[in-house]
Formats: structure tokens, sequence, C-alpha cells
């Protein structure tokens, strides 16, 4: 496959505010490279650009190898989902417009090759950054490295991309949760995400098991925090790119698309639901003052694939940030 030979359209941010009325013109000749498209999130937002805009000219998605699979088999792996089959049958020639990059978040440089990145910053417009390790118990120099450090590799590749429109970076609703309201706001943290890098790049063990300590008194986990230095990293670093959060709460079963009842892990409030629909689980210790705020998927990936087209239409330099939850009420 050659990738550099893929027409990309090089429009530039007005032109497409004269397409502003409809997302699909906004999308169909606009590149995209999308981070964490293997994903759950990543594979709906996949799913949702082929099929309403089926023009789009190329979408890039940087992955990684793993155990025996290379990264065209976990793209055929991907591609070959049953969700993909109406795209299939309706629009199939836009499957081939999707191609892998070999990539890894934790790694400089996010991994890709020279070459790689040379064709990326050439013909990349829009990126969406969904990759992260949502695993709650991640050590905490792990969950900086992947989910702060791996955001400021994909600012630095944006700065150099020469015709980006957007950055939209997938955060959570959650990077706050001692806080009982949250404004579509950046919040700070006690430590700035530069001092919490250099702790944990120091190697010091004693050091980074007294920080992790130290922050679980606040956050509920490393997943949260590191999420939060990311959108710091994001606020300080992008002054000229347009940059969206999205913050969804926990993300569910869809609601309609791409069919009512869409899921592909098996975690958190899925897990929960599962072992209730399947009669395993009768009774849970729960707080009965707590918020179940659950989005479906859906909704989350309509959020970010607007949040893209909404910014450019409001371009100015701050970064916007879209909570993206169902404001549950409390449970009686
Ligand atoms: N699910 C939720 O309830 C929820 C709620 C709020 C926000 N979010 C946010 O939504 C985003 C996506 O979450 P998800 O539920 O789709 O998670 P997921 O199913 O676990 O997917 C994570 C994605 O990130 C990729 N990734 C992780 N580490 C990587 C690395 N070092 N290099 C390259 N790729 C890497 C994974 O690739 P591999 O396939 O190679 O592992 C996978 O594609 C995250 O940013 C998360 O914080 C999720």
């Amino acid at each position: 496959m050659d990738r550099m030979n893929i027409k990309v359209n090089e429009n530039n941010v007005s032109e497409k505010l004269n397409k502003a009325n409809s997302i699909e013109a906004f999308y169909d000749s606009t590149a995209i490279l999308v981070t964490g498209a293997t994903g759950f999130v990543g594979k709906g937002i996949l799913e949702k650009l082929m099929r309403a805009c089926p023009s789009i000219p190329a979408i890039y998605i940087l992955i990684r190898p793993k155990k025996d699979q290379t990264i065209k088999q976990r793209l055929k792996k991907l591609i070959d989902d049953p969700i993909y089959d109406s795209v299939r049958v309706k629009y199939p020639s836009v499957l081939s417009r999707i191609h892998p990059v070999q990539g890894d978040m934790s790694l400089p440089d996010l991994g890709i090759s020279p070459a790689d990145r040379t064709m990326l910053i050439h013909n990349m417009n829009i990126v969406f950054h969904v990759a992260a390790t949502v695993r709650f118990n991640e050590p905490l120099n792990v969950a900086v490295n992947t989910n702060t450090k791996d955001t400021a590799r994909v600012i630095q590749l944006c700065k150099e991309l020469k015709h980006v429109i957007s950055i939209i970076h997938v955060s959570t609703a959650y990077n706050n949760a001692y806080l009982s309201e949250i404004e579509e706001k950046v919040y700070t943290t006690c430590l700035a995400p530069s001092a919490v890098v250099d702790i944990c790049e120091s190697k010091d063990k004693t050091l980074i098991d007294l920080l992790e300590e130290r922050i679980l008194k606040m956050y509920p986990n490393t997943y949260t925090f590191t999420k939060n230095l990311a959108e710091q990293v994001l606020c300080s670093s992008c002054d000229s790119i347009p940059v969206a959060i999205v913050r969804p709460s926990i993300i569910g079963a869809s609601r309609k698309e791409p069919c009512p009842g869409w899921v592909d892990n098996i975690y958190g409030v899925t897990a929960v639901f599962l072992q209730i629909g399947n009669g395993i689980l009768r009774a849970m210790i729960i707080n009965k003052d707590a918020r179940l705020d659950v989005v479906p998927v859906d909704y989350a990936i309509d959020t970010i694939i607007c949040a893209a087209w909404h910014i450019t239409l409001h371009c100015d330099t701050k970064t916007k940030v879209y909570n993206c939850t169902s404001n549950a009420p409390y449970l009686k």
C-alpha cells in the first residue's frame, strides 16, 4: 500500500469554515490520525467517521504490534470486526482508506519511524488522541508515561503538522473526582505535571511510591490523576493549535449506533451489568450517595467527532473542554 499516494486535501481552516454547516462536508477533505483505534472508543470513532463521512480521504491509526501480531494483522482483525459490517456493505471503499502507522505511545517520539513521521507531518489535519492505559491500578510511573507524557508527545507531533486543524483529546470526567461539580475548564493539581514527570523519571522508587501514596489520598487512582496532568499539559503547550478536551464519564453500551447495546469490553460498569444479568451478582455494597454516571458510547463518539468541527468554527487559542456526562440523579 502506497500511503503517499493518498490524495489528502490540504484545505486550510478558512476553507473548512465555509463548509461548517455540515459535519460530513467538514470531514470530506480532512485526513485524520487516531490513537487508541483498537480500543472500545477508538473503534466506535472509526465506525462513525466512515459511516457518516464516507468521503473522508484517509484515516491513519497509530497502532502497536502485539505479541505475535504485526500491525497489518491487527488492522485486518480490527476492520473485520462485525461493527464495520454496514460500512462494508454501504461504502466498501472507505475501509481501504484506513492505514496503520506503527507506534507506541509510551516511547519517545511515539515510537513512529522517521519516514512515517514525515508522512504524517505533511498529511494530517485532525488528531483524535484517544489512547490511554485505563487500568486503575497502574503504577504511577507507568500511568504518567502512557497517559501524560504520551500527550506531550502527541502535541509535539501536532506542532510539526503542516496543515493542522485541531487536536481532540479524550479525557475523563473523573479526573477531578474530589469535586462535586465539574466545570468545563482545566483544573490544576497540587504538583505541576513537570514535577510529577521529573519524580517518575528519577527512578527513585521510594520517592515515586511516596508520591503515589499522597496522590491516592485525593484521587481515586493513578489513571484519573495522570489524565488530569495530561489536560494541563495540553492547556499549557497548545498555544497555536485549536484543542478540545472531551470528558466522558463512564462509557457504557451504545444507545443506538452502530447498533443498540454495542459494547466491546466487559470491564467496569459493563462487567457489573453482565453479572447482574446473568444472575451471578445479587447484592453489592455501594455508597448510596454516589452517582453512577454512564454515557452511551455513541453519545461520547458524537461529542468527540463534533468537537473537532465545533472548535474549528469557534477558533481561538483557548483550550475548550466538553464534559460528556449524563448528570445522573442520586440513587435512591
Ligand atoms: N471506557 C470508559 O468508560 C472511559 C470513560 C471516560 C474516558 N475514557 C477515555 O477514553 C479513551 C479510550 O478508552 P477505551 O475505553 O476505549 O479504552 P481501551 O478499550 O482500553 O482502549 C485503549 C486504547 O489505547 C491504546 N493504547 C494504550 N496504550 C498504548 C500504547 N502504549 N501505545 C499505543 N496504543 C496504546 C490501546 O491499544 P492496544 O490495543 O494496542 O492495547 C487501545 O487502542 C481513553 O483516553 C480513556 O481515558 C474511557
